[in-house]
């Protein structure tokens, strides 16, 4: 919205100049007296007065009687309305006409629009010279106030629907903005535009330990480039910043140079001198929040706004170099401004304070979900920081792809909100795990320790009990029968079988015939207790587990961890999450999916139906889980070695062949520094990748000892 502005000509007075202009031609036929009230000029070239006039009383409103002969009416009004149509100044004219000719002229002659106040076929006495002067005058001056005022209204509403744009699209721009600084600067940018100042500052209140200061955080100036430090100052009287920031009051200085002796505020010149630069007219707000605490201060500087040219924008197209323009172009600060600007104030309060809770609650958030990851994982002090690793890579493969410029790559940009979607995901990815007994995890053998340490001292018992049997029948050692030393050699037999089969690694393809030759045994080696039950040799859960040809867990088992990622899901689903992190529970636990349907939950395949998101986080969870040195039993696998099997997974149609390249070429595998931290002690086996990989080719490195 442009046009003209009421800016500081909202006064009802102004300066005039009355001409009664008689042309040559007529001058015999009328007759006239001197009047303090008008000027009276008789000329030959009409036109040419007129221009001069024009010249002459440039800064005042024209009223203009022309007394002509008809017939150069026509000439008259076309200079009149030409000049008319370009001169901004055409409001300020006020023209009527006292036109001499024959009757029965007027009708057809008289040009079109032209305002004529009297048409005479003789000659003009003095006395209804005067009369019809101050007639005309009259309606003149007229014609103009009623212009005026509707001028001045319509100005008005021209300022209120300004003013009203303004705050609305200030007030869209703040809600946009979530960073901070740049929160800032959009505050600034609109408190200029507005009111067309050449410089600003943001001031905002600190507290700490109790004491209130100033913090001078960012100023900015169009007709100089400067650069500028943050700083604090006390939050006091002793400067204008200070003053606002303690009164609470507006202050519009037009000239802080002529500042009154007794003003309680005074102006530094020091930024002035060390600068060129010259403060004059300021404009200084409080900011006020919504429980009407002041918890900032703008202060602007320098209006360029102009009286007669108004275009919205004299912040940025008006520059300030040489000392005329400091001396010409800056005016005071508007009064409407300060209501407005109030107002505007307003808005920016409340936007920083909405944008400093949303930080704070997202800040408690997220070390919530850390907090809580970490407990989860402290469960078995191996996991520590595998989460936070995991989350760590996958932020970084992001960051890769947004920066490839590789055709795969070129339509996905990962957006703030996506990146912190991404990390989210990550974070929470194995938080289904709390739900699983934690010795499922630890599971380092077919047989739980206490289960093992049962069977062998089941099967020492027997040991003891055969021999028992057989003492009991035969007194001298010599005649013990052959029967019961081979019953005990099987037995020994079967004690190292199964110490032997306990192991996760071993993968003789006859494991079931190694359990059919020791359950063959079980008719003539058992015993029963005191009550008569029978102790078999081997019960069936113990002859299952040790049936087990891929690790350490059974199918059962093997099922119950793999239902962490329902669990994570149904888990991260009851987050009341926002619109934008929506998918985070869907993401988070498609983590084992495998590109050739052979991961789980749902065996999804193809790229299309695993959502991106989680084929980054399957890459780093993997990578995790065979970096990690977390168990007395298992090594590091060395880097190259790692990349192997991560390209083998992708050759193999697992895993994303792309993502896996870019992972290892950008190293989104580098957590640098952040695997040093004192969160990350240790570091987690993720126990179905590792079970995965010892089947294969790791057996040797990871062999538990
Ligand atoms: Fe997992
Ligand atoms: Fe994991």
């Amino acid at each position: 919205m442009s046009g003209k502005k009421a800016v500081m000509e909202t006064t009802t007075s102004f300066s005039y100049y009355r001409a009664v202009i008689i042309s040559e031609t007529v001058r015999s036929e009328i007759s006239f007296s001197e009047s303090p009230d008008y000027e009276i000029l008789i000329t030959a070239d009409i036109t040419a007065q007129l221009r001069a006039i024009r010249t002459q009383q440039a800064d005042k409103i024209l009223f203009l009687l022309f007394v002509i002969p008809l017939a150069e009416s026509a000439g008259l009004q076309s200079a009149i309305g030409k000049t008319a149509g370009s001169n901004p100044k055409k409001d300020k004219e006020y023209v009527s006409f006292l036109l001499f000719g024959k009757a029965g002229e007027i009708a057809e002659k008289v040009p079109d629009g032209l305002h004529v106040s009297g048409f005479r076929e003789s000659e003009v006495t003095a006395g209804e010279f005067a009369f019809l002067a101050g007639k005309v005058f009259e309606t003149l001056q007229g014609d103009f106030l009623k212009i005026q005022e509707s001028e001045e209204h319509t100005i008005k509403l021209m300022d209120a629907w300004n003013d009203q744009e303004s705050l609305i699209e200030i007030g869209k721009a703040l809600s946009l903005e979530k960073d901070p600084d740049k929160l800032l600067r959009t505050i600034l940018y609109f408190s200029k535009k507005i009111t067309g100042a050449d410089a600003g500052s943001i001031f905002i209140v600190e507290k700490h330990e109790g004491i209130k200061r100033l913090r001078f955080k960012y100023s900015h100036t169009f007709s100089k480039d400067l650069s500028y430090e943050e700083f604090t100052m006390p939050l006091d009287n002793n400067s204008i910043a200070g003053y606002v920031a303690v009164t609470g009051q507006v202050l519009n200085i037009p000239d802080v140079y002529t500042l009154d002796q007794n003003s309680p505020i005074a102006f530094n010149p020091s930024f002035d001198t060390s600068h060129g630069y010259r403060t004059k007219s300021m404009l200084v707000l409080p900011m006020r929040n919504h429980i009407d605490e002041i918890i900032g201060v703008i202060q602007l500087i320098n209006s360029k706004e102009s009286a007669e040219f108004y275009t919205g924008n004299e912040a940025f197209e008006v520059r300030l170099s040489t000392q005329d323009d400091f001396k010409f172009r800056i005016k005071p600060f508007h009064k409407r401004y300060e209501n407005l600007m109030e107002a505007v104030a307003g808005q920016a309060a409340i936007a920083m304070e909405n944008n400093r809770m949303l930080l704070q609650i997202e800040h408690q958030f997220e070390e919530f979900v850390k907090a809580s990851v970490t407990a989860i994982e402290s469960r078995d002090p191996a996991t520590s920081g595998h989460s936070f690793r995991v989350a760590g890579m996958c932020v970084r493969t992001a960051l890769l792809i947004n920066d490839s410029s590789a055709s795969v790559f070129n339509t996905t940009n990962f957006s703030e909100i996506q990146l912190k979607e991404l990390e989210f995901a990550a974070l929470l990815h194995d938080f289904g795990k709390v739900y699983i007994d934690p010795a499922i995890f630890i599971k380092a053998k077919k047989l739980y320790p206490r289960d093992f340490e049962y069977l062998m001292m089941r099967l020492n018992f027997l040991y003891r009990s055969i021999e028992l049997t057989y003492l009991e029948k035969y007194s001298a050692y010599n005649d013990l029968p052959n029967e019961m030393r081979d019953k005990l050699q099987k037995l020994m037999l079967v004690m190292e079988k199964v110490a032997h089969l306990n192991e996760p690694f071993v993968r003789t393809d006859d494991v079931d015939d190694e359990i059919n030759s020791m359950l063959s045994f079980k008719d003539e080696l058992y015993c029963t207790d005191l009550q008569d039950h029978l102790i078999p040799l081997l019960e069936d859960s113990e002859v299952k587990n040790l049936k087990i040809k891929r690790g350490s867990l059974n199918d059962e088992e093997r099922k119950v961890i793999e239902s962490h990622v329902v669990h994570t899901y149904t888990f991260v689903s009851k987050i009341p999450w926002p619109e934008e992190y929506i998918n985070i529970p869907e993401i988070a636990m498609r983590h084992h999916e495998k590109l050739d349907g052979t991961g789980y939950p749902d065996r999804l395949k193809g790229k299309e139906n695993i959502p991106l998101q989680s084929r980054i986080m399957a890459i780093a969870d993997i990578f995790d889980a065979l970096n990690a040195a977390d168990r007395p039993y298992k090594k590091a696998v060395p880097k190259d070695k790692i990349f192997d099997i991560l390209r083998e997974e992708a050759a193999s149609g697992k895993l994303d062949g792309d993502l896996v390249e870019l992972f290892i070429a950008g190293k989104a595998w580098d957590l640098g520094a952040d695997e040093g931290t004192d969160r990350i002690l240790h570091h987690f086996i993720n126990p179905l990748v590792l079970r995965t990989r010892i089947d294969t080719s790791e057996a040797d490195t990871a062999a538990p000892v």
